[in-house]
């Protein structure tokens, strides 16, 4: 943290028309106006434990009750509702049987060809209960690590589901990371199973799963895996290790579709997530059963005010913490009814989005910026695919995640998609916080486009110094949360020392949570604006990406010497990756620079995956280096963006390179 700069591209933020939550909206809503908000905030502020138990007790199912709320003795160790027993499956399928929700949908599946299957919630249990006693038919058990490496399918949310329901801890790898990331995650997790599939269909296209967890497991060190869970999808040729792999229609068949949950203490690890930070590799964030839950509940009815008739649909991948919170946990938790969709928003054309809402007369619709900027480009270049030519009058409210949202984007959105009836939710979290922290209340607060505006009641973000001092709104600084919250990280799997370095900062005083984002509050109504990270993640399309991840894969080219990557702003996707390269070999130029360029590329894509890919990389004789040899980021930082340098340059070893590397190559 201490040190590096803010990036500052995102506070050209400045929107100042409000826009209040429609009437009709407030009448209906879960949380009613800004009294109501602000009585929630004052209970919180009031009796924070007792705030939270409260709703634990009001908003989960316990097999055995909590006696303690916050256990904060090993901080920031934090343990929630510590004694108390549950299970996360229960929760989400088992109670909405019981509460006479057993016929209702549970999911839609919207395939990618556009083939629908749906699934209720008696059927949702079923196959779970025996996708688990399936599970531990194989000797898999409460405390064991299973990888999921699959496509989005109602499979998939089982596979999730029956891990929770056995107590195996999950860990969901996205299906576009290589085989390399797939391994270096199973080890890391010491993974006893893998469940995939044999291939996903994405955008009319087949593309491998099995394939390459069999390219992982041949890389070594994974020897801990004796199962690998294979779900047929398109039936596509695949090679088949007896004894190792299993399919899964062989696995569940003759399992009894009853299984009693395990019941686990409420900080039992639900799941892994790797993320990217600001150094080393990715890093595996644990989350815990209970605090999780509620969160993703909570958030579900008051972020989403989801009403029982509505059909949520949330576009992320299972394989990010989104898709955790927003389709694989909350919206079951609550007995929604959700879409689940296989495809992209590209194909058949890019109308996709507006006609699967259409469709399945969606009610909620929850997507990632870039989509919609992505989409706004699409209709500017083939009216026929702008969202007027499609039935949108199911839709009640709008939301988005995971990167800032520009005003101009906002106001699309909310016009053409939402025919300004909708309110729109800019939800501010990340895969550490477990579900939303920031987010404007769409019955309750007065949204401002490119604001995220205010925490959720119970959530003490704030903004401070780099002595963890509060600074006045109006002045930019750190984002922090001042108290634990129960769907927090738990710690870094295998690195407790790295959660505690890397999110309770000794120079912050060890308590406060360090988001690793910057912010600004309005002077006037205290709303948030996110400004961006102030570490060395990019966040490309809403991914998130560690630039020393990228740049440990370019160095391991046998051709380079040495690499630096840093982001610069992209009209569409938000971010995009440049990389700097010096080559063992003379620079090159010309097309021996084009063709090496590409190879680096792929190269990228086969080290990590192809959102990691580079959109530039330039080559130079050197990089911009001090006398002590640091590379100077910021200095690439300006040259990436084409901009000239009117910084301090005197620092620099070498001042000359700053010309060669200018340009593009
Ligand atoms: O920089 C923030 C950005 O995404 C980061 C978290 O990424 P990840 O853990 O992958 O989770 C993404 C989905 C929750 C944050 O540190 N971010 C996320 N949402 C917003 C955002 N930046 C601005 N506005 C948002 N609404």
């Amino acid at each position: 943290m201490a040190g590096s700069e803010s990036k500052q591209e995102n506070q050209g933020l400045q929107e100042h028309r409000v826009f209040a939550p429609p009437a009709e909206f407030v009448a209906s809503a879960t949380i009613s106006g800004m009294d109501a908000y602000n009585a929630l905030c004052a209970e919180a502020e009031a009796d924070y434990e007792g705030f939270w138990a409260r709703l634990a007790r009001e908003h989960l199912d316990w097999h055995k009750p909590f006696t303690q709320t916050l256990d904060e003795s090993q901080a920031p160790f934090y343990k929630w509702f510590a004694d108390g027993l549950l299970n996360v499956s229960y929760n989400c399928l088992d109670r909405n049987v019981l509460n006479g929700n057993a016929e209702k949908t549970a999911i839609i599946f919207e395939a990618d060809d556009g083939q629908v299957t749906r699934a209720n919630y008696r059927e949702l249990l079923e196959r779970t209960s025996k996708f688990a006693n399936g599970l531990k038919a194989r000797g898999i058990k409460k405390g064991d690590r299973v990888i999921i490496y699959m496509s989005m399918s109602i499979e998939g949310v089982a596979a999730m589901q029956a891990c929770a329901r056995i107590g195996a801890t999950h860990s969901v790898v996205f299906g576009g990371f290589s085989a390399k990331s797939l391994q270096e995650r199973i080890i890391d997790a010491g993974a006893v199973a893998v469940i995939t599939a044999d291939e996903q269909l994405r955008g009319g296209k087949h593309l491998p799963l099995k394939s390459i967890v069999d390219e992982a497991l041949a890389l070594g060190g994974c020897e801990s895996v004796a199962n690998v869970i294979v779900y047929k999808r398109t039936g596509g040729n695949i090679a088949f290790n007896e004894g190792r792999d299993v399919w899964l229609h062989d696995l569940v068949d003759g399992q009894s579709a009853e299984c009693e949950p395990e019941w686990v203490d409420a900080e039992h690890p639900l799941f892994i997530l790797y993320t990217s930070g600001s150094t080393g590799t990715p890093k595996g964030v644990q989350h815990a059963s209970g605090g999780f839950l509620l969160w993703a509940a909570l958030t579900m009815k008051w972020t989403f005010d989801i009403k029982p008739s509505d059909v949520f649909w949330c576009t992320a991948d299972i394989g990010w913490v989104t898709g955790h919170s927003y389709i694989a946990y909350g919206p079951l938790a609550v007995g929604a009814t959700e879409v689940v969709f296989e495809g992209v928003p590209t194909y058949p054309n890019a109308g996709r989005f507006w006609d699967t809402i259409a469709k399945h007369k969606v009610n909620i619709f929850y997507t990632a910026p870039t989509a919609i900027r992505s989409l706004i480009k699409a209709a500017d270049v083939d009216p026929t695919v702008h969202p007027k030519n499609y039935d949108l009058s199911s839709l009640r409210l709008l939301g988005t995640v995971g990167e800032p949202i520009n005003p101009e984007a906002w106001m699309w959105y909310y016009n053409n998609v939402g025919g300004a009836r909708c309110p729109v939710v800019d939800t501010f979290w990340q895969t550490e916080t477990g579900g939303h922290m920031i987010t404007p209340l769409p019955g309750a607060t007065p949204m401002v486009p490119g604001s995220c505006t205010l925490p959720l009641p119970g959530i003490m973000t704030a903004i401070v110094d780099e002595a963890g001092h509060d600074v006045p709104n109006g002045q930019g600084g750190i984002l922090v949360v001042k108290r634990p919250w129960p769907s927090m990280i738990r710690t870094i799997w295998n690195n407790p020392e790295r959660f505690k370095a890397g999110y309770f900062p000794d120079e912050l005083g060890g308590r406060m949570y360090l988001a690793g984002d910057g912010a600004i509050r309005n002077k006037e109504t205290g709303y948030f604006t996110i400004t961006g990270r102030i570490d060395d993640v990019l966040n490309v399309s809403g991914h998130r990406m560690g630039t020393m991840e990228i740049e440990s894969a370019l160095v391991a080219n046998p051709m380079v010497a040495e690499a630096a990557v840093v982001g610069r702003p992209d009209e569409t996707t938000g971010e995009s990756i440049c990389a700097f390269v010096v080559l063992k070999q003379a620079r090159p130029t010309g097309e021996d620079a084009k063709r090496i360029a590409l190879e680096l590329r792929n190269w990228v894509a086969k080290e990590i995956g192809p959102i990691a890919k580079p959109k530039e990389i330039r080559f130079g004789d050197n990089l911009p280096k001090t006398r002590s040899g640091k590379i100077m980021r910021r200095l690439l930082r300006v040259l990436a963006k084409g901009e000239t340098i009117t910084q301090d340059i005197s620092t620099l070893e070498n001042p000359a390179i700053l010309e060669q590397l200018k340009d593009s190559n």
